[in-house]
């Protein structure tokens, strides 16, 4: 029997949970998260609720509970170093230490790391302390992307286009980042089609989990700001419909070769999640960017059709042995949509922006799966807060079947709620191929 402590209170930690046990080895699941998730706490034996800078706080639950080894679900503790801390406690640990964490909270070592090994992949890049040689690198880009050097909650990132139009206005951005960021880093914006690529890693070994694609901005056709993630899908071939298993499998090749250059780098091997964001450009799939775990969406694709069990693979990662388990995940399409309060992503001026705590009522969601995130369980109900509330997932045969289970479940979801409709439909999906035909030059 394994004693599990999960950090991290969001859908994705909800669809880690689940995958916790399912496991044949009986696990024990102690839930230490910052606000409490009712999914995940009906599946612990025992919540903590507290800061994931309180270290303190985790040790005591982590003694008390006599934990076997610890998952680490967002990005925020593994930035904080909760594994190196987890690890002097001989406790290991599925998630990267502070350092190899890197990997996602400075995106200049992945930029650099990728370069000194000869890694393909980075597209046209420079990182800049000051503003010096900015202008004259901006000059030479067809396409401009700026981000700061750090975690920003996937707010920092700007690209032209969608977030600014003139080299005036790229420019200060740089001003703005490099005022509270030692660096800013300049990417040539790439055109084509993205997908996430969530990876297990033992440091040696490895191993692909099925393509997802996510869906970044709030309203259908990919209109308005960018969230943390409206829904998301995969395919019953471990492909995406716009893209050939030869891409996956660069991107997989990327990440071997970013494993072993981690290792080389620093001596330590990579344990947990290597989430790499590609684009398939005309010259090939790029890496936009890695996390150092699991996606939110995308865990909640994943996840679920985990064949192989959970405890295995985790136990695995941490010995050392990833290369001697099969892993392998059931042939069927998901889709995932977000629910959210009315108001999430809306102007701050717009009426609905501020709708907190409304009140939701969940009907007969047929043979969907509900992963919660930001809600509240009341004694007269469930509530949301302003964040995104429930991840339906829909898992078939099809992605038009997927599809249709999601979009079923939400239709008995009551309550001031949204969600994007065209995640995973046939039309959407329809564009997503014509656009990858387009930028690869394909007729028809
Ligand atoms: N799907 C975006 C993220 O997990 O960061």
């Amino acid at each position: 029997m394994s004693n599990v402590l999960l950090i991290g209170n969001g859908a994705r930690e909800h669809a880690i949970a689940e995958a916790i046990l399912r496991s044949r080895h009986e696990p024990r699941l102690f839930s230490y998260m910052k606000s409490n998730n009712p999914g995940i706490a009906s599946l612990s034996e025992k919540v903590v609720i507290g800061d994931y800078s309180n270290f303190e706080n985790i040790k005591k639950f982590a003694k008390e509970w006599n934990i076997d080894f610890a998952i680490i679900g967002p990005e925020d503790p593994l930035d904080n170093g909760v594994v190196d801390f987890l690890q002097e406690l001989n406790i290991p640990c599925v998630g990267p230490t502070k350092s190899l964490a890197r990997l996602e909270t400075s995106k200049s070592f992945t930029r650099d790391l990728v370069k000194k090994y000869n890694i393909p992949g980075n597209p046209k890049f420079e990182t800049f302390s000051s503003m010096e040689g900015i202008s004259d690198f901006l000059d030479g880009l067809e396409g401009i992307v700026i981000k700061p050097d750090g975690l920003t909650g996937g707010k920092g990132v700007r690209v032209q286009g969608d977030h600014f139009q003139t080299k005036e206005e790229a420019l200060e951005y740089c001003r703005e980042i490099l005022a509270e960021h030692p660096l800013v880093i300049i990417d040539e914006k790439l055109e084509g089609e993205e997908f996430s690529l969530q990876c297990l890693c033992d440091g040696k070994t490895v191993v692909a989990t099925p393509p997802v694609q996510d869906h970044k901005r709030r309203f259908v056709d990919d209109k308005g700001p960018n969230t943390g993630g409206m829904g998301s899908y995969s395919s019953e071939d471990h492909s995406l419909p716009f893209m050939s298993l030869d891409d996956v499998a660069e991107g997989l090749a990327i990440t071997q070769k970013v494993a072993e250059a981690i290792f080389k780098e620093t001596g330590e091997y990579y344990k947990g999640v290597m989430y790499g964001g590609f684009i398939i450009t005309k010259n090939g799939v790029k890496l936009l960017e890695y996390n150092a775990r699991f996606g939110d969406p995308e865990a909640m694709n994943t996840l679920p059709l985990l064949k192989t069990d959970f405890i295995d693979i985790c136990n695995a990662i941490i010995e050392g042995t990833l290369g001697n388990i099969p892993i392998e995940f059931e042939k069927k399409a998901t889709v995932c949509k977000y629910i959210v309060p009315k108001g999430y992503g809306l102007p701050e001026d717009h009426p609905d922006a501020k709708s907190t705590s409304s009140k939701i009522e969940v009907g007969d969601v047929g043979t969907a799966k509900l992963y919660y995130a930001s809600v509240d369980k009341r004694e007269d109900g469930l509530y949301m807060s302003t964040s995104r509330a429930i991840g339906v997932v829909g898992i078939a045969d099809n992605l038009d079947a997927a599809e249709q289970i999601a979009e079923k479940a939400i239709s008995a979801i009551k309550g001031p709620v949204a969600h994007r409709p065209d995640i995973g439909t046939g039309k959407l999906i329809e564009k997503r191929i014509r656009h990858m035909k387009e930028i690869k030059g394909v007729e028809g």
